[in-house]
């Protein structure tokens, strides 16, 4: 078995980056499939902390390939911003590869992101207003600018200029704000394109030798399921697909050729702009898990929202995406509450539901089912054995596995590399 998916299970800022992180000391390679700059990976490795939005999680490993992707947007001042301050730390970013089949995000894409999710009132999604939606929309109308465009002088000028045509129209006349100047565009994108010309293949064929020849390949989620653009809490969700499905469609790597997959799950909830979220904690509960957690936005610095586990969340991921192993982490957030909820079922005008509901009306309405657990009030930050946990954490978690019939694979007691439990110990095997 060569390649792990790693996907975030409930609104994203699981852990992701963390999981990623410590897997890929066994992966050779670690690939972003889908989203963007939107994302906000953090990594803490002796004491350091590396918040990564574009690149790959790891980067931090001399000698890995990081691979970004055909389905990811790509903001090239973000890539190369983040670059730079990697060499700055001493890392070795020439093992970065990037698709040239993968969507430029241009200016007029963030500048539309950030007025038109205002303009929406109180209908905002709260996005990053990283121009994510926008480029993604650009690309399913067809107008979209990919990397190979912006390779090419010419084509990228003649594309450039039909487009801005096009974005300075609506710049103007819905979003009331001055036009972008052509000229300026172009200068600036064909800096960026000199400087990551170096990095651009056609990471399709790469990745599917990489495949052929045995290397572990770790791919890496941004986002999470909620937040999917089919399966999540439409429309409060982001533009991509950060279920596993997506990584095929997001690598040109073929279902069959993903062997596990590992979803990340928050040992509570949070959520990060608008949108449903059924075990929320508006009151004292919820100021409590955010301020043990210091849950507040590694990309936007909002404070998050935060609730209860939502196993019912879980469990549909775990459908959506064949979790074979739960990563779950930031248990430690959980050690000094003298209880803990978890939400094992909706109830819905008297009826649990079976599944997860389509509609937000009905998302909104439902009366999670809670099961309450004694907290253990005991430090697990230093843990490093399952068997050692305390017994309320270990009923904890089991009863998750139990709920959503998937087994845990990793406990995650604190940010370090160190402060992780593995129950399943080869992921590669
Ligand atoms: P991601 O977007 O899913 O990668 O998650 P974020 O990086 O946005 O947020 C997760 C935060 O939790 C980061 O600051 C991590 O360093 C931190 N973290 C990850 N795992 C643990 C853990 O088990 N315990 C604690 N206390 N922090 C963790
Ligand atoms: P990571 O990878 C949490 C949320 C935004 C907003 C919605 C749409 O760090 O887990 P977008 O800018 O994508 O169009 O915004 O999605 N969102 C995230 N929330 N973690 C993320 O990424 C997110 N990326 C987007 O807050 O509600
Ligand atoms: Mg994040």
């Amino acid at each position: 078995m060569s390649t792990v998916v790693i996907t975030g299970t409930q609104w994203g800022d699981e852990g992701k980056g963390k999981i990623v992180d410590y897997l890929a000391q066994q992966a050779e390679t670690v690939v972003r499939f889908q989203g963007g700059s939107n994302a906000g990976h953090t990594v803490a490795v002796h004491g350091e902390e590396y918040k990564l939005r574009l690149l790959p999680s790891g980067i931090l490993y001399k000698g890995t390939h990081n691979i970004i992707a055909n389905g990811v947007v790509v903001d090239p001042e973000v890539m190369l911003q983040e670059m730079d301050a990697m060499e700055k730390r001493g890392i070795d970013v020439s093992g970065i590869r990037l698709s040239d089949r993968a969507h430029v995000v241009m200016p007029y894409h963030r500048l539309m992101d950030g007025i038109g999710d205002e303009a929406r009132g109180k209908e905002k999604i709260g996005t990053t207003k990283r121009g994510i939606g926008p480029c993604y929309m650009d690309r399913d109308d067809r107008i979209g600018i990919r990397v190979c465009d912006l390779m090419d002088k010419e084509e990228f000028a003649r594309k450039l200029k039909a487009n801005l045509a096009r974005k300075n129209q609506e710049l103007q006349a819905i979003y009331h704000h001055e036009p972008l100047e052509y000229e300026d565009v172009l200068e600036e994108y064909l800096g960026y394109a000199e400087r990551i010309r170096p990095y651009v293949c056609d990471t399709i064929t790469l990745l599917n030798e990489e495949i052929a020849s045995g290397r572990r390949i770790l791919f890496e989620g941004a986002q999470a399921t909620m937040l999917d653009i089919d399966y999540g809490t439409y429309p409060y969700v982001t533009a991509s697909h950060p279920v596993s499905g997506g990584v095929a469609v997001g690598t040109g790597v073929a279902p069959k050729k993903i062997d596990k997959v590992v979803g990340v799950v928050k040992a509570y909830c949070t959520r990060v702009g608008e949108g449903p979220f059924p075990t929320e904690q508006l009151g004292a509960v919820g100021d409590k898990i955010r301020e043990a957690g210091h849950e507040y936005g590694t990309v936007t610095g909002r404070p998050r929202r935060t609730g209860w586990l939502d196993a019912c969340v879980v469990r549909y991921a775990g459908l959506l995406s064949g979790i074979d192993y739960m990563a779950i982490t930031r248990l430690d957030i959980l050690d000094d509450f003298d209880e803990i909820k978890m939400c094992t079922g909706y109830r819905y005008k008297g009826e649990l539901l079976p599944g997860m509901p389509a509609s937000l009306k009905v998302l909104a309405e439902v009366e999670p089912v809670y099961e309450t657990f004694p907290g253990w009030k005991t430090d697990t930050s230093c843990i490093r054995d399952y068997d050692a946990l305390p017994e309320q954490a270990k009923k904890y978690l089991e009863r998750l596995a139990e709920t959503t019939h998937i087994a845990i694979g990793i406990v995650s007691v604190g940010p370090n590399r160190d402060q992780t439990i593995i129950l399943a110990k080869d992921m590669f095997a």
